[in-house]
């Protein structure tokens, strides 16, 4: 798959911060961070230590007319604009696909973007169909959207930020709501598409493992401040593979296990008090076949 305007976009961030609105300290601040064109950052950190914020501020979200509010500091830049001025070249796919579907049809809802960048009317729908075939979309465009399952969602938003056709690919935990299946399928269509194109891309996805081969970098930050780790992945798990691990991370060859300690005395899962059960029919005898009885 080549795309016009495959080459990666360039992002930079300089003293960096974000604080949401109505909240008392930073979500992220001092981030000082540089990914080149077609660079492929993993993005990690403890639940609440501003990836999704930063990545929502990579789209653009965050400026003036953003859909987010909050005050920043420092520059953020793509391609060496704000990136709330530059939107045309950013896809974000969410963790979950339903914030993200807007119309009631498939075809609709990955038109719908490419009508707000303002794209040539003829060109909409050719590129709304060859973006679906890529996906491997297995429906019409009239398809409901209300009637896919969670990863057919998922590859409905992926058709509408790659009909974008993005320089930088955004993706927050793009197969967390999904069930083992659905999530397989999302993988497996990310990493071929990754591999046919150009585009930079930066990645949050706690299960580790299931990515680090589509990735050539790692970041790392922490809670209210920056970068505390940026590297090879090798490297950096050496490094902090256990403190990430502490903080939740899916590390590889340091998956969390599930703790079963039995409680003193027992914890009731279940307890109840009348409680009845009634069956919808009358208990009772009838002949059966050859003469004998059963119970009904
Ligand atoms: N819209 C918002 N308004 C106010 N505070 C917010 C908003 N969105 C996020 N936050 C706060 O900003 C901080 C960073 O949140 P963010 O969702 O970016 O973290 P995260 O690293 O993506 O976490 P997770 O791994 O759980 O997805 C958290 O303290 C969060 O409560
Ligand atoms: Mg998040």
């Amino acid at each position: 798959m080549t795309r016009p305007n495959a080459r990666g976009a360039r992002v930079e961030l300089s003293g960096w911060g974000w604080k949401h609105s109505g909240r008392d300290t930073h979500a992220l601040r001092g981030v000082d961070l540089t990914v080149e064109p077609g660079e492929r950052v993993l993005l990690l950190g403890a639940s609440g230590a501003g990836k999704s914020t930063l990545l929502h501020s990579l789209a653009g979200l965050t400026g003036e007319d953003g859909a987010i509010s909050g005050e920043h500091e420092g520059s953020l830049l793509v391609d060496g604009a704000p990136a709330d001025r530059g939107r045309g070249g950013v896809g974000l796919v969410s963790q979950d696909p339903e914030t993200q579907l807007v119309m009631a049809r498939a075809g609709d809802d990955v038109a719908f973007g490419l009508e707000n960048l303002g794209v040539d009317p003829e060109d909409i729908w050719p590129r709304v169909e060859r973006s679906l075939t890529e996906v491997g979309f297995p429906y019409g465009l009239r398809h409901s959207t209300g009637a896919l399952s969670g990863g057919e969602k998922q590859r409905l938003v992926i058709a509408g930020a790659l009909a974008m056709r993005p320089r930088l690919l955004l993706l927050d935990e793009p197969t967390a709501n999904l069930d083992p299946a659905g999530a397989v399928l999302v993988r497996d269509l990310l990493s071929r598409l990754l591999a046919e194109t150009e585009a930079t891309l930066v990645l949050v996805e706690h299960r580790v493992a299931d990515v680090v081969d589509l990735v050539d970098r790692v970041v790392v930050v922490e809670p209210g401040g920056g970068v505390i780790a940026d590297g090879a992945p090798a490297r950096v798990f050496a490094e902090h593979g256990r403190s990430l691990a502490d903080q939740g991370v899916w590390i590889p060859g340091n998956e969390p296990v599930p703790e079963l300690t039995p409680a003193p005395g027992g914890v009731p899962l279940v307890e109840t008090v009348g409680v009845s059960a009634r069956t919808p029919f009358q208990v009772g005898v009838r002949a059966a076949p050859g003469g004998r009885c059963s119970t009904t």
